[in-house]
């Protein structure tokens, strides 16, 4: 007689391995279905971990280039392999992959390696080496996105490459154009900018990293520019033309005016992702999707189908792993009878450029459209006594609190280690402190930390080494 299950997972990345493994510690009887060959979805195969890889390679590689003379560190006739960079990258990928099918196993939760369609409530088909099908109780739907095209741009992943292609390339190309000055143009230009590229941005707003406070997004536009990389504000893309060994793009202003072009050997499209649910059966058993292919899901993460949830990039919000794996961690608690909760405003934004951008809670304009006064402490990295030693001093931090109550209402950083500083400002928006709480906090010289003291301090109108 085959198993049935408590839980099905259709999806192995951060939200689908995440739940299947709450679920599993709740005792609940779970399978997971994954179609891709090995478990980590997006973020470990294509998405966060080899980007992540390729920029701290990359980086090294800047840095023992322009950097360690001043150091007094002398290197001679620096050479980049990107055979074995790439070949680091895989390996990282591999490994982790690998820890996550561990954990499969370790957590009795049983692996099914194929593609999942939901033929009815309750069943999974699972169409792989044989095909199967799954009884379940509950099926939890974490299918995550897609890259999305540009109309008229054909990816081929050699001459125009979304950023999966963009992980792989076989030589460093002369010049590249990136479409999209988002999180992953910027991430994936700069890997290819460090290592030689001449790097494009082409972006259809008026700044790179729209959305993020606009006073980290402009400082963000400077120091690219600095770095090296042209970035092409207010400008779209209307086509392209592949020869053999090169794509040309027309590009016209946003705001009306003459139409150009820009030949490079490599185009990279990253203007944005979406929901992917092909081929899963939604409308076999009724589940709605959105006008964009999102499912909606109740604050139960239940779909308008009773029994069939869904978690991750699928249902739409932030598109972040870690976004993704607390949904699919509550998600498992809820359907085992828990309750569960996430503070979608606490959800950081992180981007791993040089220097690092992190950004929690309310920004500026935010709280300037919702008429909420609010005070700002700001403590730039060049007064900071690490960053100084480390030679590592541009950016800056931010806080901002309530005017009134003190109380925190978003933090943004530009600046090393961005991505770790901000872990702090979580924890303490998260057990509801002010400014002053953390300004109060005894922290650790020389540390990059002392600069979020500072800010904070500096809300109340108080910096001490500024
Ligand atoms: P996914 O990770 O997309 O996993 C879904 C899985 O479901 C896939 O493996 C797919 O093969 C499988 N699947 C789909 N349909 C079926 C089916 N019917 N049957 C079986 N299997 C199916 N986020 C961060 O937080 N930090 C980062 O640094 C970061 N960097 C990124 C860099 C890049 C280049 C990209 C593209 C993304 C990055 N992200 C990052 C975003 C992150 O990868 C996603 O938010 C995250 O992976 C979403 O997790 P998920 O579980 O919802 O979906
Ligand atoms: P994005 O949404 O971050 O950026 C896309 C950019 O392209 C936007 O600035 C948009 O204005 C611009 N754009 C859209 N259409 C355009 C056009 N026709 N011409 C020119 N510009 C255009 O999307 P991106 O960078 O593709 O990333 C996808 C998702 O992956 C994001 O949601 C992000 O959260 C996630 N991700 C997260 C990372 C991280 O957390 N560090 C790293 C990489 C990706």
């Amino acid at each position: 007689m085959s198993v049935v299950y408590d839980l099905v997972v259709i999806g192995g990345g951060p939200g689908g391995y995440v739940g299947a493994i709450r679920a599993a510690q709740l005792g609940l009887k779970t399978a997971i279905v994954e179609a891709r060959g090995a478990l980590g979805g997006t973020c470990l195969n294509v998405g966060c971990i080899p980007s992540k890889a390729l920029l701290q390679s990359s980086h090294h590689f800047e840095v023992a280039e322009k950097e360690f003379s001043s150091h007094g560190i002398k290197t001679n006739g620096l050479k980049l392999d990107l055979k074995t960079m790439l070949g680091r990258k895989d390996k990282v990928v591999v490994d982790l992959t690998n820890g996550i099918e561990f954990l499969m196993k370790k957590n009795k939760i049983d692996y099914i390696v194929g593609f999942g369609e939901i033929t009815a409530p309750g069943e999974v088909t699972v169409k792989g080496d044989q095909k199967q099908i799954l009884k379940t109780e509950n099926i939890m739907i974490a299918t995550g996105s897609e890259v999305a095209p540009l109309p008229g741009i054909e990816i081929d992943e050699k001459l125009v490459v979304s950023s999966t292609g963009a992980l792989n390339l076989p030589k460093v190309p002369k010049t590249m154009a990136v479409i999209g000055a988002g999180v992953i143009g910027l991430e994936l230009g700069s890997v290819w900018r460090r290592l030689g590229a001449e790097v494009t941005v082409i972006e259809f707003l008026d700044v790179a990293l729209p959305g993020m406070d606009a006073e980290i997004s402009k400082t963000m536009g400077r120091i690219l520019k600095k770095q090296g990389m042209k970035l092409k504000l207010k400008t779209k893309v209307t086509g392209a033309k592949i020869s053999k060994t090169n794509v040309t793009l027309t590009m016209e202003p946003r705001d009306g005016g003459k139409v150009d072009t820009l030949k490079a050997d490599v185009v990279l499209v990253a203007i944005g992702r979406r929901p992917f649910t092909d081929k899963l059966g939604l409308d076999k058993v009724g589940v709605k999707i959105d006008e964009r292919g999102f499912i909606p899901v109740d604050e139960d993460y239940q779909t308008n189908v009773e029994g069939i949830y869904a978690v991750g990039d699928v249902i739409g919000g932030a598109m972040l792993a870690h976004k993704a794996e607390d949904e699919g961690s509550v998600c498992a608690e809820i359907i085992s009878g828990q309750t569960g909760h996430i503070d979608y405003n606490l959800i950081t934004g992180i981007v791993y450029t040089h220097p690092e951008v992190a950004s929690v809670g309310k920004n500026e304009e935010q709280l300037k459209e919702a008429g909420i006064e609010y005070t700002v402490g700001k403590f730039p990295f060049s007064a900071n006594s690490r960053a100084r030693t480390n030679a590592d001093s541009e950016g800056f931090v931010k806080i901002l609190a309530d005017k009134k109550t003190d109380a925190l209402l978003g933090c943004h950083i530009i600046g090393p280690q961005a991505g770790d500083l901000i872990q702090e400002m979580v924890v303490a928006m998260e057990l509801s402190a002010s400014a002053e709480d953390v300004a109060r906090i005894c922290h650790g010289h020389p540390g990059l930390s002392e600069a979020v003291k500072e800010a904070a301090l500096g809300a109340g109108g108080r910096a001490l080494h500024i």
